[in-house]
């Protein structure tokens, strides 16, 4: 999902992209509409990013000034259950990743990272400096790849890492060809929401309204999937022109509520969507919302888009293509 936008975003400001997936949580029709969106066609590899060998043959392949990494699973619960295959997926992809990138003098690397790594902040809007602390599987192996991306550059003066701590990226390409399309029942809100106003649910249920928040129910920081795509370009750009490590936040600055973000998603789809609040979830936070202001003194980067356009375009993306990418699809209006 954010792999398919940031490829986009980078085609358009002019970079050449060589893109890898194994399709453990994707599919591969994304290719022909990154190519019917961008005009361009992609250079890609089926590969699994834990598979050094593999990696070695697609560095040799092609001269790569700087890496993304984005291979990571990224479902809580399913963390919990499974703390091995998150492990080894997450942090060996990363590790792989960067032998390979090292043996041939490759040594830039922008890393999904997320808000997760600060468990319940006691300090908002979160800055950079909070303290981590990761209460599940699946922020532990994102605080894992962190440090070792530190370490790499402890070890290598050459070595620099641009670290981007994701708040909650939701919406879709304008051209509605492409958006989120998670697999099995969304875990997470906004495209739980816009399977349901597709008619693929019944109803939301929202966890817990008795938090400490305006309407009580719980308040995170949603970006537009392309603002975040464009953070990428702006840190790829800033880890190939300057030396020096860094960690940033990539988020709007704002808040909206479970409540505010369904109400919004209504009008974008101009239909009511039923909820019902129930228990909150276990491990969730009241409230998480990113400083920017290190994003934007360093990548002179800031989200531009608000919660109508990431509620329109996903609404775009869902309902022009209900059943997600394996669906023969109609015709999505133009950007
Ligand atoms: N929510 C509901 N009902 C649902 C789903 C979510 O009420 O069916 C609520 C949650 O309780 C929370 C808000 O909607 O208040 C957002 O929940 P998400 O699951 O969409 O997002 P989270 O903030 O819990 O987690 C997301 C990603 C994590 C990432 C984290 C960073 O899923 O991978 O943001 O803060 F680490």
């Amino acid at each position: 999902y954010i792999g398919s936008h940031t490829w986009i975003a980078l085609v358009q400001a002019g970079f050449d992209v060589v893109g890898v997936d194994n399709f453990v949580n994707s599919s591969a029709r994304v290719l022909e509409r990154i190519e019917r969106v961008t005009g361009r066609r992609t250079v890609f590899q089926a590969l699994d990013a834990c598979d050094e060998r593999a990696l070695d043959t697609l560095f040799n392949a092609h001269t790569i000034d700087a890496t993304i990494h984005f291979a990571a699973l990224k479902a809580v619960g399913e963390g919990e259950r499974e703390p091995l295959r998150y492990w080894v997926n997450n942090v060996g992809s990363l590790t792989a990743v960067c032998s390979a990138m090292r043996k041939r003098g490759c040594k830039r690397m922008v890393f999904s990272s997320s808000a997760t790594v600060y468990g319940a902040p006691a300090e908002l809007p979160v800055r950079e400096s909070a303290p981590t602390h990761a209460v599940n599987v699946y922020g532990r192996t994102k605080l894992a790849g962190e440090q070792v991306l530190h370490d790499l550059a402890r070890a290598d003066a050459g070595w620099t890492n641009a670290i981007l701590r994701y708040f909650n990226p939701v919406g879709a390409h304008s051209s509605g060809w492409l958006g989120e399309d998670p697999r099995g029942v969304p875990n997470n809100l906004m495209p739980y929401i816009a399977q349901l106003a597709v008619g693929r649910m019944q109803r939301l249920q929202v966890y817990g309204n008795d938090y400490p928040t305006p309407d009580g129910t719980g308040v995170r920081d949603y970006i537009h999937v392309m603002d975040l795509a464009e953070g990428h370009v702006a840190a790829v750009r800033r880890v190939l022109d300057h030396d020096g490590s860094f960690v940033v936040n990539l988020g709007t600055g704002r808040g909206y509520s479970v409540l505010e973000l369904l109400h919004a998603y209504e009008r974008a789809c101009g239909k009511r969507l039923p909820h019902e609040v129930v228990s909150r979830r276990d491990g969730d936070v009241a409230a998480c919302y990113a400083d920017v202001s290190a994003a934007h003194t360093l990548l002179g980067w800031k989200a531009r888009r608000d919660l109508d356009d990431m509620c329109r375009d996903s609404w775009r993306w869902q309902s022009n293509n209900p059943q997600g990418f394996d669906q023969r699809v109609l015709q999505p209006d133009a950007a």
